[in-house]
């Protein structure tokens, strides 16, 4: 295939599969526009709860939904999502947002208020004169860029996985998250046909990102 003046790069995996040191990695060595589509989900989910709401609770949801300005806002190399103008803070992190994320998350009318949004962030990098973007999240290479010109799947054992987080002084219900993740009706988690599947449980980030890199590099025309 010829290098593509501007690439997309989907990055799709479970919870502490490594989505997010690579993506930061590869976005600081091709300079590629970093989105970190996991923090959306979250903000909206922590906005969400805010408002009293429950992800049982469609109707409710929908309308808050409908009332919600989004907008982006860059820091450095990466897409920040605001909400109403303000960029969430720390509580997108919090035991209540880990526990609640997946179950809003599995809203199709969530996802679909996130849809265009995600879409048109390529447009976003093109303005800031990125030489590209790289999604990271659960649907990018399946649902929101199947086209993309480099599409990964990453994954690991879940016990390593739980040790990683356990590593970054975490607590997170990694396995609570991937069941829902992969078993919702919306967008599942899932390896799209075509992409590249990566097993990182026993791998060096090195070797991660290397394997990567090198295909990114071959899409890209000489800098
Ligand atoms: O903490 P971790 O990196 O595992 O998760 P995250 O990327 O911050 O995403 C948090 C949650 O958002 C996931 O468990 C999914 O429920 C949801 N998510 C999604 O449904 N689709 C995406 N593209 C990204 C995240």
């Amino acid at each position: 295939m010829a290098p593509s003046p501007f690439i997309i790069v989907a990055i799709d995996g479970g919870a502490a599969s490594g989505k997010s040191s690579s993506s930061r990695t590869l976005s600081e060595r091709f300079h590629l526009l970093h989105v970190d589509t996991g923090s959306y989900y979250r903000a909206i989910t922590a906005e969400l709860l805010r408002l009293g709401l429950r992800a049982d609770d469609r109707p409710a949801v929908q309308a808050a939904l409908a009332g919600l300005q989004l907008g982006t806002r860059l820091n450095g190399r990466s897409a920040e999502l605001t909400i109403g103008g303000r960029v969430a803070g720390d509580e997108i992190r919090s035991r209540e947002v880990n526990d609640q994320v997946s179950h809003f998350a599995a809203l199709p009318e969530l996802r679909a208020a996130l849809l265009a949004y995600q879409r048109g962030l390529p447009a976003v990098g093109r303005q800031h004169q990125f030489r590209g973007v790289v999604m990271e999240g659960r649907d990018i290479g399946s649902v929101i860029f199947p086209d993309a010109d480099c599409r990964f799947f990453l994954h690991a054992d879940p016990v390593e996985r739980e040790r990683r987080r356990a590593g970054q002084g975490l607590q997170d219900q990694i396995r609570e998250r991937d069941r829902i993740d992969s078993s919702r009706q919306a967008s599942p988690l899932t390896c799209p046909a075509g992409a590249t599947s990566i097993d990182t449980t026993l791998a060096t980030r090195e070797e991660v990102v290397a394997q990567m890199a090198a295909a990114i590099a071959a899409r890209l025309p000489p800098a």
